[in-house]
């Protein structure tokens, strides 16, 4: 794979870079995504029906059952080689944040240190009516459990169509796009806002843009650099080709 020489001195010459990823980022981990056709959830599951706060008060268990199936999911997934180059580039480059839509939690196991969860964490409870979190491990019949302060049903600790997301996280993130060296924008289809914006705030402060995807994306057209494959194959090959002699 050639990667164009001024991508390799962007890396080379950079001292904080940001990494924005999404659920393509986990799926060689095997973790589906949401919207590639055939293998995405959202192919399979209305989102309507499984990730609305009005779907959990319309159907508390089938929502409550569904994320526990992911969790399932999930738990048997290890990080990949593209959770891993990542963490890697922390100690090439001295600092990376990276800015995660993904809930499974796989930057943290894969030893990123500054990783902030856009779309919260699917490990997490927290109740549904007083907002108090809950033990990771609930122990409990109930379908969902119970919470032990106001006795309100627990849901998992993500974010849902129409809720926002948590506190500072999203300004962070901004700050973050717009400062950083450069911005790597790798497996995600860039449509759900307000995470989607990022790109754009990194490319109008004069950020390097760089969209690593097997398929053409919403933001394949403010990127300096497309690099058109797997996540898990492209990162890797790029680590050897900016830094041929680290061991
Ligand atoms: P999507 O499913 O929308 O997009 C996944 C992207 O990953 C697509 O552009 C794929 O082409 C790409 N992809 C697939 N395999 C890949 C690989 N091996 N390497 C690199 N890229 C690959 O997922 P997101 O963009 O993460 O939100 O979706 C954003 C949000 O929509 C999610 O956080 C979730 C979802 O609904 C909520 O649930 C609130």
């Amino acid at each position: 794979m050639h990667f164009d020489p001024g991508l390799l001195d962007t890396l080379h010459n950079a001292r904080h870079i940001a990494v924005f990823t999404g659920a393509g980022v986990s799926a060689e981990s095997g973790i589906p995504t949401f919207r590639d056709a055939q293998t995405g959830l959202w192919a399979k599951y209305r989102a309507e029906d499984l990730a609305t706060p009005q779907a959990f008060m319309r159907d508390p268990a089938t929502v409550w059952n569904w994320y526990q199936w992911r969790r399932d999911l999930m738990h048997a997934a290890l990080p990949n080689p593209a959770h891993r180059a990542i963490a890697e580039l922390e100690h090439l480059v001295g600092r990376v944040t990276v800015i995660t839509q993904n809930v499974d939690g796989l930057h943290n196991s894969a030893g990123s240190t500054e990783v902030i969860e856009l779309h919260g964490n699917i490990w997490n409870n927290l109740c549904f009516s007083c907002k108090h979190p809950a033990a990771q491990a609930v122990d409990s019949s109930a379908v969902p459990p119970r919470c032990a302060y106001c006795n309100g049903m627990l849901r998992p600790g993500v974010v849902w169509f129409g809720e926002a997301l948590p506190a500072g996280a999203l300004e962070q993130a901004a700050e973050i796009s717009e400062s950083a060296d450069a911005f790597f924008c790798i497996g995600t289809s860039s449509l759900v806002e307000p995470a989607a914006s990022l790109p754009r705030y990194a490319r109008a402060s004069g950020r390097t843009v760089v969209q690593i995807n097997p398929q053409a994306t919403a933001h394949d057209d403010i990127a300096q650099h497309v690099l058109r494959g797997k996540a898990g194959e492209v990162l890797p090959k790029l680590l050897q080709a900016a830094w041929p002699g680290r061991s």
